[in-house]
This record gives C-alpha cells, sequence and structure tokens, in this order.
C-alpha cells in the first residue's frame, strides 16, 4: 500500500469545512488519481470547541497550534484557508522554507505580499498552488502560469467579485437602488456580513494583482491606498 499524503489543513470556516466534506466524500476517487490516499493529520482552527455541525471528521483533529501541526514530521502539505495577511504569512513561510508544499486560497496574502511566498517555495523547493484565490471554479491561474507562459499577453479582462456583479446586474436588470441590491445579496449568501472587502474593490484590486502578476511576468503588489499599485 502506497503511503499516505497527510495535510495540515489550517482554518475549517466556510472553505476549509468544505475541503474536509470533498476530501471525504472523494476519498476513493482521489486517491485512484493520485496514486495515494489523501489524509488529514490535522486541522488548526481559533476555536476548537466550536459547533462544526455535521462534519465528517474526528473530533481529535482540531488544534489550536498551527505552527505546531506544521512542523510535525508526518505532514507533507498545507492548506491554508484562514485569510488574512498575519499570522497567516509567517505560518506559509515556515512551511514552505521547510521544503513543505503549499495550497492557499488567501488572494488577500498573495496579492500583499506574494513574494514573501514565492520567496520561500523556492528557498525549501517547495510547490505554491493557489488556484483558489482567483476565479476558483474557472481554470484561469494554472493555464495562465504554466500553458501560457511563452506567450505575449497584452490584456485581462473579466468580471472577477462575484458579489459586485450580482448588485449591477441587480441594479441594471431593476432599476434598484445600490442599498436595496446589496441588501438581496446579502439575504441571497452572496454577499458576506462585512461586504468592505467586495463593495470597496479590495478582493477585485487583489484579484487583479494576482492576475497581472501572472499574465506580465511581474510581482505586481495590490494597489495602495492612493489607488496605485505598486510593483515589487
Ligand atoms: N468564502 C469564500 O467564498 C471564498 C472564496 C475564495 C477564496 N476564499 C478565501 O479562503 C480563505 C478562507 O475564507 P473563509 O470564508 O473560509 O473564512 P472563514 O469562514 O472566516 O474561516 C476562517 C477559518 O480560519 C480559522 N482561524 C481564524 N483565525 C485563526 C487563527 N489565528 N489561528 C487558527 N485558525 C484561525 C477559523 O477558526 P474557527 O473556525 O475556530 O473560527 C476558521 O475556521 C480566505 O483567504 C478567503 O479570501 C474564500
Amino acid at each position: 500500500m502506497t503511503s499516505p499524503v497527510r495535510l495540515a489543513l489550517l482554518g475549517c470556516g466556510t472553505v476549509g469545512s468544505e475541503v474536509v466534506r470533498l476530501l471525504h466524500e472523494q476519498s476513493a476517487d482521489l486517491a485512484a488519481r493520485i496514486g495515494a490516499p489523501l489524509e488529514i493529520a490535522g486541522i488548526a482552527v481559533r476555536r476548537v470547541g466550536r459547533d462544526r455541525g455535521d462534519l465528517p471528521v474526528d473530533p481529535g483533529l482540531f488544534t489550536t497550534d498551527p505552527l505546531g501541526l506544521i512542523k510535525r514530521d508526518d505532514v507533507d502539505v498545507v492548506v491554508e484557508v484562514v485569510g488574512g495577511i498575519e499570522p497567516a504569512r509567517s505560518w506559509l513561510v515556515e512551511a514552505l522554507r521547510a521544503g513543505k508544499s503549499v495550497v492557499t486560497a488567501n488572494k488577500a496574502l498573495l496579492a500583499e505580499d506574494g513574494a514573501a511566498l514565492h520567496d520561500a517555495a523556492a528557498e525549501g523547493g517547495a510547490d505554491l498552488y493557489y488556484e483558489a484565490s482567483v476565479a476558483g471554479a474557472i481554470p484561469l491561474l494554472r493555464p495562465l502560469r504554466e500553458s501560457l507562459h511563452g506567450d505575449r499577453i497584452n490584456r485581462v479582462t473579466g468580471i472577477v467579485n462575484g458579489t459586485t456583479n450580482f448588485i449591477l446586474s441587480a441594479m441594471d436588470a431593476t432599476g434598484a437602488g445600490f442599498a436595496e441590491a446589496l441588501e438581496e445579496a446579502t439575504e441571497l449568501g452572496y454577499a458576506e456580513a462585512d461586504p468592505t472587502a467586495d463593495v470597496e474593490g479590495f478582493d477585485a484590486a487583489a484579484k487583479a494583482a494576482i492576475l497581472a502578476s501572472l499574465a506580465f511576468h511581474t510581482r505586481v503588489a495590490r494597489p495602495t491606498c492612493t489607488g496605485r499599485a505598486s510593483p515589487r
């Protein structure tokens, strides 16, 4: 029997709990495709005692010590779905430098300081994947990184923020005002309780920085408060 690939999952909120569910529901299929079973070695969260409903996972896997989990010898890959800049950056730099590959959905961190992660990955000889950080359901980042790597890209266009897309479409279609459309987006679960990142454009800016970095082979950090993107 091939040894399992052991995952440290950092975060078990909206995204992390679905990662757990999919790993559980699709374990046989994933093992067949990967050639080894995928196992969760531990899950770092803020509140171990939080009610996580019917999540199909051993409660004994939860910990509040992400660094301790990352450093364990039986952890091969680190999956980060916590979000924010710190402490996520320190955890991922630690993992990558130690040669543990990282999968992250953290667009804010990639846009703010993707360079720190790429440098740590190069130092540790580890892989850094972040397909889910921009348009997760669309094969976009990997084709930019790999298939189109030798091509010259002149322009990248698209709608990258689903919440504002919903709000603008609703305003256009029904004549609703912004506040009304935002309320509807919140009721339907498209907008988060605090919609600042979406409606102020921070989410779209982070995604644009990640896309521009890949498409134009440079390092673009998210816009500063002056609204100007800064090359890194
Ligand atoms: N939500 C989406 O639709 C979506 C889509 C694409 C990408 N993303 C990205 O995915 C990431 C996660 O988003 P989310 O919506 O799943 O967030 P979330 O629901 O707020 O979950 C965050 C998780 O991180 C844990 N956490 C927070 N601070 C921590 C700390 N200091 N130490 C250990 N654990 C900590 C929380 O623990 P507790 O459970 O104990 O509170 C929770 O499990 C973000 O980078 C986000 O930008 C999200």
